[in-house]
């Protein structure tokens, strides 16, 4: 039933997530005169700042890095941004390792974790130096026989049954990635008999997860591994990777996820289970995405229609094309009507696109302010897995990517698309290619 009318104040917790925005009304208006709306904003004051915690939280770790996953969000300013904060990258992809090479990240900076890998991205990784993750044990051939075996190589293990894994990754025993650990322990093997010199292992069993123990755990479960390789063939691990996947706080109730907790973890199982026993320095490294960047972006809509059906709706001028994790995952993001931060919640609506799909909602059936046209609309948690995933489906044009400086500026760091670079790739017809 459409009108339906409710009256409560916001929450605590939705006023402080609504009133943390780095920007007010007045500002985003003033943006959308030179750059319309739909767009995406990020913080890089706060991009920054995070990235310089996360690596001061681990910096106990001999040689700690993180490898910033550019599929979470890959603009080269982003990822220059964070090179300069000390990061690497994670890359997985011919793309993702051109960009990395163009913003000057070089040789072990990079880390190469592909899947299905074809031969010409091998290349391209080995050439620029990046350490190879493989994930597969056969790749073991087809890398030395395409571009030959590098001197330092990592493999990925997919622990399978002796892990559970979360919602958004599912069961490591279903994934396509990594080794077995049967494969793992010949890899090792067989890595050696070819002359590795430097060793790394790596994983990543879990995505988006706000539960701290997890990575813990997983940092255990490699920190018994390189003893038993050790042991058992003989190769000292140099490195490991824990992978991505630590979450960020969607709900306004949800706390941001402890990463001290789990440093002050990892470095205690460090000393029992690497330094007691000897298996010193062993280098820590990480490659998480959406923890580094997820809550410093923000899409930004207008409102174009409110319209009474059997519910109400706000139509705004972005589709879900433009954030499509939201209908793939049933994602939970939240959403600021600027100007009426912390507003009583008077109206549920679902706040949709343009598309011919009815799970084109940025929010459904969500309590809010009473929204008018013209307003502007903000989703939260569009820093990461957000512009990455979008797609142009019904002609919805890839919106624009807006960089929010620290001395309040705004850069332009990615136009939008237009339908001329839409018509630009089809080929033999007339009226249409370049
Ligand atoms: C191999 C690998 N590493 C890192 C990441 C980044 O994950 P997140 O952005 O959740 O940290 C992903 C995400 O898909 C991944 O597949």
């Amino acid at each position: 039933m459409s009108g339906e009318r409710i009256v409560r104040p916001a929450t605590p917790e939705e006023t402080a997530k609504e009133t943390s925005l780095p920007f007010s009304r007045e500002q985003i208006e003033t943006i959308a005169q030179e750059y319309p709306t739909p767009f995406y904003i990020y913080d890089e004051g706060a991009i920054r700042q995070n990235a310089r915690n996360f690596l001061e939280t681990f910096s106990w770790a001999p040689e700690f890095r993180n490898f910033f996953a550019v599929k979470a969000l890959p603009n080269p300013h982003i990822l220059s941004i964070l090179k300069d904060e000390g990061f690497g990258a994670d890359c997985s992809s011919m793309v993702e390792l051109e960009m990395a090479r163009r913003v000057g990240l070089s040789g072990e900076e990079i880390m190469f974790t592909s899947n299905n890998t074809p031969a010409d991205q091998f290349a391209l990784a080995k050439k620029l130096g990046a350490i190879i993750n493989l994930d597969d044990i056969t790749h073991l051939d087809f890398l030395e026989k395409q571009v030959g075996i590098p001197s330092t190589l990592s493999f990925r293990y997919n622990p399978g049954p002796l892990r559970e894994g979360n919602a958004i990754i599912g069961k490591p025993e279903e994934a396509k990635y990594g080794l077995t650990r049967t494969q793992l322990f010949e890899g090792y093997m067989r890595a050696k008999e070819k002359e590795v010199q430097r060793f790394g292992l790596h994983t990543m069993i879990v995505s988006n997860e706000r539960n701290p123990e997890y990575f813990a755990e997983t940092a255990r479960m490699l920190f018994e591994l390189v003893g038993e390789l050790d042991d058992k063939v003989g190769v000292r691990i140099a490195f490991i990777n824990l992978g991505g996947g630590v979450g960020v706080p969607h709900r306004p109730e949800h706390e941001p996820v402890d990463v001290k907790q789990i440093s002050t973890q990892v470095q205690k199982d460090y000393q029992t289970m690497i330094v007691a026993k000897g298996l010193d320095p062993l280098q820590i490294t990480m490659e998480c995405g959406r923890y580094i960047t997820g809550p410093y972006g923000y899409f930004i809509a207008r409102v174009r229609h409110i319209t009474e059906k059997y519910r109400d709706y706000v139509g705004v001028d972005g589709s879900i094309t433009s954030l499509p994790r939201i209908a793939m995952y049933g994602a939970y993001h939240h959403l600021t009507v600027l100007g009426k931060e912390g507003a009583s919640r008077e109206m549920v609506y679902d706040v949709t696109g343009s598309l011919c799909e009815n799970n084109d909602k940025f929010v459904t059936q969500r309590e809010l302010p009473k929204i008018d046209p013209n307003d502007l609309v903000v989703v939260h948690e569009g820093g990461a897995h957000a512009i990455a995933m979008a797609n142009e489906y019904n002609g919805q044009l890839l919106p624009k990517e807006l960089l929010l400086k620290p001395d309040g500026s705004v850069l332009q760091i990615r136009r939008e698309r237009t339908m001329d670079d839409y018509f630009s790739i089809i080929v033999n017809f007339p009226g249409f290619g370049k």
